[in-house]
């Protein structure tokens, strides 16, 4: 038998945290392994602050003062800007300890999470996972498979530098110029760039996801920023700029609490400027500055959709593995609680 319970981070009591960090680890040790663990402190840090862009509440499914599974809901929080895009958007996380499942926990916390779905308005649910269990357990609710990602890897030490050096050595097209900015970008020099920016995030494929159109905000930069300056990080941004239009953009960050990983983000080029490598070349400088500004770097982590083609090849000739493979599913709250209406309650 189990309960199930709001965690609330402000008033939870110390023994509440201690269960917490224990169940997060092991999930970790089944789910990841070998994967970095943020420290405790962090973690609490993170779950008690009131993010300004975003809001997660958390179930635990308790037996005694153990935790056996939980399952978050984040969504958008009201009030912040470009709320009404969001609105009626909710995405689930969570898991279950291994010699747990299949006993209706999960199941059960997602009937404990209605209540709170119903009173947001929210009628769009996603739920993101990579493992079999999780698709099992998604395709159980009537959720839908809408999009997949694919996280590639690549090992620094296998890289073909000659090859990097000589896609670098391209000569760019006379009217395009470099701008480069590490360890963060001016926000007064990125605010008026982001229409442009979320045009060229727009390009990226999402598969039949039913989301609200990705932007960039400079109010989540701002909260990326602040938090990078809490634990150490850097942002390295490069723009090929035609006169004041982007042409392509590359960028990358690392989190100094893992140093033996660079996380690399968007790389696009403009329409008008495809097809004519431009997006080696952007790959060949990027990889070029972390070489010279993190040289404990081993590993370039990256996600792309299963559909991206052109990106894929690219970071197949560089040596990308393929890592795992994410998807995201969906569904409506209508469906849910039929789903959930055809299920025994444990
Ligand atoms: C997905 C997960 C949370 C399910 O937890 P759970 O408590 O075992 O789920 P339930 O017992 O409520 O399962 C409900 C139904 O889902 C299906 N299901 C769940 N896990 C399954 C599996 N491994 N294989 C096949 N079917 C599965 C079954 O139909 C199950 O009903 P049944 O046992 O009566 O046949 C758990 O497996 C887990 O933690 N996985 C790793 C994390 C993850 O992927 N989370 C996804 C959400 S982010």
């Amino acid at each position: 038998m189990f309960d199930t319970r709001v965690f609330d981070p402000q008033s939870a009591p110390r023994a509440e945290w201690d269960a917490l960090h224990h169940f997060r680890r092991q999930r970790l040790d089944e789910d990841t392994p070998g994967e970095p663990i943020y420290p405790d402190a962090d973690f609490e840090a993170d779950v008690r602050r009131a993010w300004p862009m975003w809001e997660n509440r958390r179930l635990m499914a308790w037996r005694g003062t153990t935790i056996l599974g939980n399952a978050g809901h984040s969504f958008r929080r009201p009030g912040s800007p470009g709320y009404e895009d969001h609105a009626t958007y909710l995405n689930l996380w969570g898991g279950v300890l291994t010699p747990f499942r299949r006993h209706g926990i999960a199941t059960a916390l997602l009937r404990a999470t209605l209540p709170f779905i119903d009173a947001m308005g929210k009628t769009t649910i996603s739920l993101g996972t990579f493992l079999p269990s999780g698709h099992a357990f998604a395709t159980a609710l009537g959720f839908e498979e809408k999009h997949r990602s694919i996280e590639n890897r690549l090992d620094l030490a296998t890289l073909d530098w000659d090859m990097i050096a000589a896609w670098h050595a391209t000569p760019l097209p006379p009217s395009l110029d470099w701008e480069r900015h590490a360890p963060r970008a001016p926000l007064d020099r990125l605010e008026p760039l982001y229409p442009q920016l979320t045009e060229l995030l727009r390009a990226a494929p999402i598969g039949a996801l039913d989301t609200p159109p990705p932007r960039y905000e400079i109010s989540a930069t701002r909260t990326w920023y602040e938090e990078m300056d809490r634990h150490g990080g850097s942002h390295h941004l490069l723009l090929l700029m035609h006169g004041s239009t982007v042409a392509g953009i590359c960028e990358a960050s690392h989190d100094a609490r893992f140093p033996d990983r660079v996380f690399q983000a968007l790389t696009a080029v403009a329409p008008a400027w495809q097809g004519k490598g431009l997006a080696k070349t952007l790959k060949a400088a990027m990889l070029t500055t972390i070489r010279t500004a993190r040289p404990e770097a081993r590993w370039i982590i990256t996600s792309n959709a299963n559909s991206n083609a052109p990106m894929l090849s690219i970071n197949q000739r560089l040596g990308f593995r393929l890592h795992r493979q994410d998807s995201t599913w969906q569904t409506t709250r209508a469906a849910l609680g039929q789903a959930l209406d055809t299920r025994a309650c444990p």
